[in-house]
């Protein structure tokens, strides 16, 4: 579903990203680690579009879209939920989902957004509400739910257990496992907590100063505080 090969990136002069080789499989679901300033935003948003590829090649279910812009990678398939969610506080939940619905334009969107007030009740409670009232973990289902209503085929998501209370972080994890097995959407996830990322993913990428330097089971890196330290730096 996602391929990346050879990928450089960074900011005006800057280089961050160094020669990203990543493939993910159809409706994989998969973890990106790395400590602080490692590139794993810098990473999710080339693959956006938000950023262009200094060098590299990027296919998302076999076609390019590195000479594509964010809004055609977001008609492609690509949704990406950024760090700190940035949902529209001012409009209301379900504004909220209708402008993400009529951007991307996908035949049915209206369905999906009714559908979305069915899967999360909350959402459904708070529809006439501004986006601002909601809880860092309210706003979290709602940047999930906003990102379903473009039919994705791939989706990236930074950080979503940041800013939310203990209670409903387990209930964001299980949100995502759903999004990935009931709807057999391809998910990449980057995490500062490994306790989140392998709660919801198997296998993980780990980065480090741009480059991804291991591939592993998430398990091993969570029973392994050796290893946690030397790839994550905790
Ligand atoms: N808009 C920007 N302009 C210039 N440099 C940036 C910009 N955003 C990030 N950087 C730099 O790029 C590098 C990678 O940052 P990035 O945000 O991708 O890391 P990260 O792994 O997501 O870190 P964190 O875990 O803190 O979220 C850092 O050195 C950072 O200072
Ligand atoms: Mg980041």
């Amino acid at each position: 579903m996602l391929q990346l090969r050879d990928v450089s990136a960074g900011y005006g002069r800057t280089p961050v990203l160094h020669g990203i080789d990543l493939e993910v499989g159809d409706a994989q679901l998969v973890a990106l680690l790395g400590r602080n300033g490692v590139g794993k935003t810098t990473l999710l948003r080339t693959v956006s579009g938000e950023i262009s590829c200094t060098s590299g090649e990027i296919l998302v279910a076999g076609r390019a879209v590195t000479r594509l812009k964010a809004h055609e990678r977001a008609r492609a398939g690509v949704a990406y939920v950024p760090q700190g969610r940035q949902i529209f506080s001012e409009l209301t939940v379900l504004d909220n989902l209708r402008v993400a619905g009529y951007a991307a334009r996908k035949p049915g969107w209206q369905e999906l957004v009714e559908e979305m007030l069915e899967q999360f009740p909350i959402l459904r409670e708070k529809r006439d509400q501004a986006g601002s009232s909601l809880s860092g973990g309210q706003q979290q289902i709602l940047a999930l739910a906003r990102a379903l209503v473009t039919a994705p085929d791939l989706l990236l998501l930074d950080e979503p257990s940041e800013g939310i209370q203990p209670s409903i972080v387990q209930q964001i994890a299980a949100e995502i496992k759903d999004i990935n097995k009931r709807r057999g959407i391809t998910v990449v996830i980057v995490e500062q907590n490994l306790e989140f990322a392998a709660s919801v993913a198997d296998t993980a990428y780990v980065m480090d100063k741009g480059r991804i330097v291991s591939n592993l089971k998430t398990d091993h890196l969570l029973s392994d505080v050796s290893l946690q330290h030397e790839l994550l730096g905790v």
